[in-house]
């Protein structure tokens, strides 16, 4: 089942899981729209050469859905029923927190193994140094952000460029390392506004023309990026300045051959520590080994981002 926030490398993830079982000989069933359709008893079997063809397929064959339904102890019932109607007795789950937590929940009240496979961009997860999706991720924004450079240094000109990170800053670190970004605005650092303009004027100064701001949508300044554009215009003339949301195409695309081998690495483990009698886990990515982590563990843990990165940053806007 895939829930929550769709990502690249969830096919393969599926793949994975469908291929382990093949492997194995235990049946395999794919459940559509994440918790809503379980719910609902919306299954379909799969068998090996169900899943050809979609490794390199981004979003989910299996579709996604944020289900309320899920939230409450009757919804969860009805789950549970459905389940055990059509035989089911163990669950890989590919999502974020939000369908770990569900899958923990699940699991304490009627006992149902349970497994988790990171799938986000956010790359927010405890117990991972990579979710599936946000190496894809990476790449398809700093492709963006190449781009938009061409035009704002054409045009001399300053853009704040959004990208997603509800909670966490690790995509716009990244890729503003990545892109050569003149200064980097995450959730987990204030940088306050007069820091911001601060820069921005040094940048003016040693000569550039041209200026790229990466914001992460969960930044807290205290400003959108709108604001952030108006901000700025109205304390810097110099500066001619445009906003740039990349919004859902980050989470578009073709997996990464990173997200691909990622996903084909934990689909096996996740379905293998089932067979073990193991539950309550998620399947993730420590220092290049696939690990367990309780889920409990994984959905309250803090994924700290590479504060080295921001020196780095600040080192190679000089
Ligand atoms: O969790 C992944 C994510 O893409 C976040 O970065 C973003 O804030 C959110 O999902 C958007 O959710 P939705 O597609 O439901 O609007």
């Amino acid at each position: 089942m895939t829930s929550g926030g769709d990502s690249p490398g969830m096919n393969a993830a599926i793949r994975s899981v469908v291929r382990t079982c093949a492997f194995h000989n235990i049946e395999c069933v794919g459940i559509y729209r994440g918790y809503e359709g379980m719910i609902e008893g919306d299954y379909k079997a799969m068998d090996a050469r169900s899943v050809k063809g979609i490794i390199n397929k981004g979003g989910t064959v299996l579709k996604s859905a944020r289900s309320k339904t899920f939230r409450t102890p009757e919804g969860r019932k009805q789950a549970y029923e459905k389940l055990i109607e059509a035989k089911i007795d163990g669950l890989v789950t590919i999502g974020g927190d939000g369908t770990f937590t569900g899958a923990m929940i699940f699991n304490q009240e009627f006992n149902f193994p349970v497994m988790g496979i990171p799938g986000t961009i956010d790359n927010d997860i405890f117990g991972t140094s990579h979710t599936l999706g946000y190496d894809t991720a990476l790449n398809t924004v700093v492709e963006a952000i190449d781009k938009i450079r061409d035009t704002a240094s054409s045009h001399n000109r300053l853009f704040f460029v959004e990208v997603m990170g509800r909670d966490v800053g690790h995509i716009a670190l990244n890729v503003g390392v990545g892109a050569g970004a003149e200064e980097i605005l995450i959730p987990e650092e204030d940088l306050g506004l007069d820091r911001l303009l601060e820069s921005l004027r040094r940048s003016k100064q040693s000569g550039k023309s041209s200026s790229i701001v990466v914001v992460a949508e969960g930044d807290k300044i205290g400003k959108n990026v709108f604001e952030l554009k108006d901000y700025v215009e109205e304390n810097m003339s110099e500066y001619e300045v445009r906003v740039s949301v990349l919004g859902h195409m980050q989470r578009g695309g073709s997996p990464s051959c990173f997200d691909r081998v990622l996903a084909s690495r934990m689909g096996v483990k996740a379905v293998e520590s089932l067979l073990e009698g193991k539950t309550n886990y998620m399947v993730g990515l420590l220092n290049d080994k696939i690990a367990l982590t309780p889920l409990d563990k994984a959905v309250k843990g803090k994924s700290e981002i590479n504060m080295e990165l921001l020196r780095v940053s600040d080192i190679m806007t000089t």
